[in-house]
Parts: C-alpha cells; structure tokens; sequence
C-alpha cells in the first residue's frame, strides 16, 4: 500500500477529531447493489481494506477493519468494526477507533487481557487491549522517517467503546519508514506478552509484562521469503502438526507488491519461537503462500477463538487495483473464515487450509453427482435447477486437464482448473465482464500443485463477485473476484484432452448472509 500514502497523504486535513455521523447504508434494499458480495463481509459504505483487531469475547467474533468513512477510496484510516456469533451472520457496529494527533490508525491486533496484567480493567471486568500502528502524514510530507509508531487502546464494554492510552505511542519508531502493524498474544511459556511487527524488509519481535512498555527482543527475515515489496501485517502463532505431537510456530507476513500472482499476497515460514527468536525450519526457504490467488491480502488470524483454532481471515482485493474496481457506494470485502492446520507432506511441512463450515448451514437445495465422464464440454446448467452464483460446490476429479466454467448469458465467464503438464492449478477472468479498470486485472492467475494424487479433492465457493477455490484439502487454495454485468450463473466442465472422470460432485446453492 506504500505507493498510494504519498498520494493520499494530503487527505489527513480532511479528517477532524470530532467523531462525524456513523455512516448508514439507507438503501431501501440494502447489500443489493450490483457486484455486492452476498456470503462476505462488506462495509455498509465507503472504502475498506486489512481486517484488524481480530479477537473472539465472551460468544462475539469482533472484526475491525481499515476503514475512511468519508470516501470509497483509500484515505485516513479509522477501525470499522463488526460482531459475529458464527463468523458467517455480521452485525456492523459503530466505527470503533478515529484519527488523532498522532496520526490515522493503521492496522494492529487485540486481545483478551485475562490477567488485566495492563491494569486497565479489574479482575472481574477484564479489559480488551488493542495495539495498532499510529501513521502520522504530516511527519511523512516533512520528509520524517519516524512517522510510524504503535499505540494502545482499551475497551472494558465488550469492544464497544475504545479509550486511547494517555501515554501513546508504546513504541516508538527507531527510523523506519515503514514499522507498522503490531500483532501480539500471551506466551505462556515464556511467560510474557510478545508483539510481531513489520520494519520493510523484515519483522521484529518484542517483549512486555504489561502490554505497555515493550522491549525489542529480536529481528527475522531479512533473508527469507520473498522481498518484492514492503512487508505488512505479520502474525506468529503456534500449530501442532496434525496426527503429531510436534509443535511448531508459523510467521504469516504479507507482503506488497510481490505476490506470486503480482501486487499482494500473504506468504507463511514455519519455524520455532523460543520465547525470544523465530528460528525458520529452513535457510532459504521456497517462499509459501497462504493464498496464491490474487485477492487475498492482509490476512492475520482471530485471537482467542474457541477451541484453540487458528481462523485466517484476509481482505479481498489486491492493492494493485483495490482503489478503482467497480462497486459502489462501498469497495470490497473479505475470504471466508478459513481454519488453518499444519499438515506434514512427504516430510515437509505446509498449512492446510479448511474451509468455515458455517457456510454449510447456508445451503439451501443441493444437487449431487457421482462417476461423471466429461468429454469436450458437459453443461450442467440443466442439471441443476439454481444458479451457481452464490454455491459451495465439493467434490474430487481425475488430476489431468479439466477447468469449471461459470458464465452468463453474456459469454462473461470465469474459469478455474488444472494443467497437468504445467501441475498447476489457475484461474482465467480475463473474459469475466468488467475488467479494462486495470491492466493488472487481467493477467494470468497460477498456483502450483504440491500434491501428487491421482485424483484433486476441491472445495469452491462463488459469490457475486468472488470466487475462492480450495484444491487438494486446501493445500493450493486461489482467491480472486470479478465483476460480471450479469450474474455468472451457469456451470460446465470442461475437459480439453479427451474423457476425464469427476468421481464426485456436490452443488450447493446458498442463501444470502444479509
Ligand atoms: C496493508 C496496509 C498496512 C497498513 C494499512 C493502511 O494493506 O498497507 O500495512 O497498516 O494497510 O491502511
């Protein structure tokens, strides 16, 4: 996003510190604009981006999320904020955090303070303490290198109403031009609180007993991973290694642009964490991506979820082009909810990602398939009896050359398959309706296949606008979204080189969250 704050950076007078009219979506019907995502978070109005603050309290999912009320592109940001009991329903609350005079408030995590080791609440009205990134543009057109620091807020009404620290900024910047998006937990090995953030080409980790005064601990990954751009929005959590009892921890860092489909996207290192040092398991490690597609971005994890769960959540869009794809009165959305799992493959290690299965409940008629053999084209629009714009479709497919083609009747379609000879999965919008506000939209989407099978177990979801696909158990998963002039409701499988056998296939239709 680095390339776009000069540009907007003029924008920080247009904001004032009284805290405007929450804004409302007062369309008579409202979530029903052309291209409005239908099974995804979106904001009511105006512009979105990272999804922030991610904590599970007391039967909530709290989601923040960078948000500029004022305007659907990029501008000084506040956090929105939502509510969910299933992760799947959102509620929209009022915007939670506003700029200040140390600057707008970029993204940063919260937590559950269990101890009140901050002492903000008691020890029976346990605080929530949010840390986030204080980006001051007046400093930045100064020329100042130190325009970014971090800063705490705390809430004691369940996330509803947030009281900044007198005594902000916590950490204050050492001469970075980018040292930004704090993300923490309580380590209960080592006893203390430890803090993740970015520094442009690498992450830093902190240490604190209270959650306000923190000291720097150590660096990683100047040499690791992929460097294409700025690091952004870091995440470091433990997983045990399923069917194992080894635990290892996971550093999720995004990264812009220098994604592997171009612009955005979130790659992963697994490693240990020592209370001190993220030590990766590799010296120079294939950089690995959460999500290859190229709309998925910013993705950090929920704190404190039930069930000890790690529930990855990423915005969808690509900074390449966030600022001007075509919707209004608001600009984009969210994944779904995924759960990530580590798993072990031919001895290495890789996560896993499983779809949230709240978006089961949605289904509302269903058609399933069994042995079909797919010569040239098979169109099974007439098979099925709803349109697969909003589906959950599942199932498992010969792993040679096939792809799903969603169209309209326009010949507006969306693709998604596997090239065997390439092993790689892709998707193809380049015909998918609205596509000439970027030259970046159109370019090939690929991501490699790593399992080795004969048959490619999938999970997809559609969307009005969105198309996230799952291969392999979710070992390859792609995100990408489009903007179709007519719902792209019809299916077929294709299969260029000669018969090939889809096993199974389950169609699900799917009812709109709003
Ligand atoms: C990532 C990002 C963050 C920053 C925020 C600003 O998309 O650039 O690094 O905190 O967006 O909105």
């Amino acid at each position: 996003m680095n390339n776009i704050i000069p540009l907007l950076a003029f924008s920080l007078a247009l904001y004032s510190c009284t805290k405007p009219e929450p804004v409302v979506n007062d369309d008579p019907k409202p979530f029903s604009e052309a291209h409005r995502p239908q099974l995804h978070f979106s904001p009511p109005e105006m512009w979105m981006n990272d999804p922030n603050g991610m904590v599970y309290y007391k039967g909530e999912y709290h989601l923040f999320y960078q948000h500029y009320p004022d305007s659907s592109v990029w501008g000084p940001m506040h956090w929105g904020h939502a509510t969910s009991k299933d992760l799947i329903h959102w509620e929209h609350q009022p915007i939670a955090l506003y700029p200040d005079s140390l600057g707008m408030i970029f993204s940063g995590g919260a937590v559950v303070d269990e101890k009140n080791s901050s002492g903000f609440g008691t020890a029976d009205n346990r605080p929530l303490v949010a840390i986030y990134t204080s980006h001051n543009a007046e400093m930045e057109k100064q020329g100042r290198n130190d325009y970014e620091t971090q800063s705490l807020a705390y809430s004691l009404d369940d996330g509803r109403n947030w009281t900044k620290y007198d005594n902000n900024p916590i950490i204050r910047n050492p001469g970075y031009r980018d040292f930004r998006d704090p993300k923490f937990f309580w380590d209960e090995e080592s006893k203390k609180w430890i803090l993740v953030v970015v520094a442009g080409d690498h992450a830093e980790i902190f240490g604190s007993k209270d959650l306000k005064s923190w000291n720097k601990l150590s660096e990683f990954g100047k040499e690791y991973g992929s460097h294409g751009g700025v690091w952004e929005c870091p995440d470091l959590f433990p997983l045990t290694v399923v069917g194992e009892n080894t635990k290892k921890w996971i550093m999720i860092i995004n990264i812009n642009p220098g994604g592997p489909n171009g612009g955005s996207g979130t790659q992963y290192f697994v490693g240990d964490f020592d209370g001190e040092k993220f030590i990766c398991d590799t010296d120079k490690p294939v950089t690995s991506w959460v999500d290859y597609g190229p709309d998925s971005y910013a993705g950090v994890t929920w704190s404190n979820a039930p069930g000890n769960k790690r529930i990855f959540l990423g915005w969808m869009s690509n900074w390449a082009y966030a600022n001007i794809v075509p919707t209004t009165p608001w600009r984009s959305a969210n994944t779904l909810p995924r759960e990530l799992n580590l798993i072990r493959i031919n001895g290495s290690l890789h996560l896993q990602s499983v779809l949230w299965d709240g978006i089961e409940r949605l289904s509302q008629s269903e058609k399933k398939f069994a042995n079909l053999s797919v010569q040239d084209s098979l169109d099974l629009s007439g098979e099925l009896v709803f349109p697969v714009t909003k589906s959950l479709l599942r199932g498992e497919i010969e792993a040679r050359d096939f792809s799903f083609i969603f169209s309209n009747p326009k010949g507006q379609h969306v693709k998604v398959g596997f090239d065997s000879k390439a092993r790689q999965f892709f998707i193809d919008r380049k015909r998918s309706g609205k596509t000439n506000f970027s030259a970046d939209f159109v370019k090939d989407i690929v991501a490699p296949r790593l399992a080795t099978s004969g048959r490619i177990k999938f999970t997809l979801v559609t969307d009005v606008s969105s198309l996230e696909v799952l291969f392999d158990d979710g070992l390859t998963v792609l995100t990408a979204v489009y903007f179709p002039e007519e719902d792209l409701s019809q299916l077929k499988i294709y299969s260029p080189t000669g018969v090939i056998k889809v096993d199974s296939l389950t169609v699900s239709q799917l009812s709109s969250i709003w």
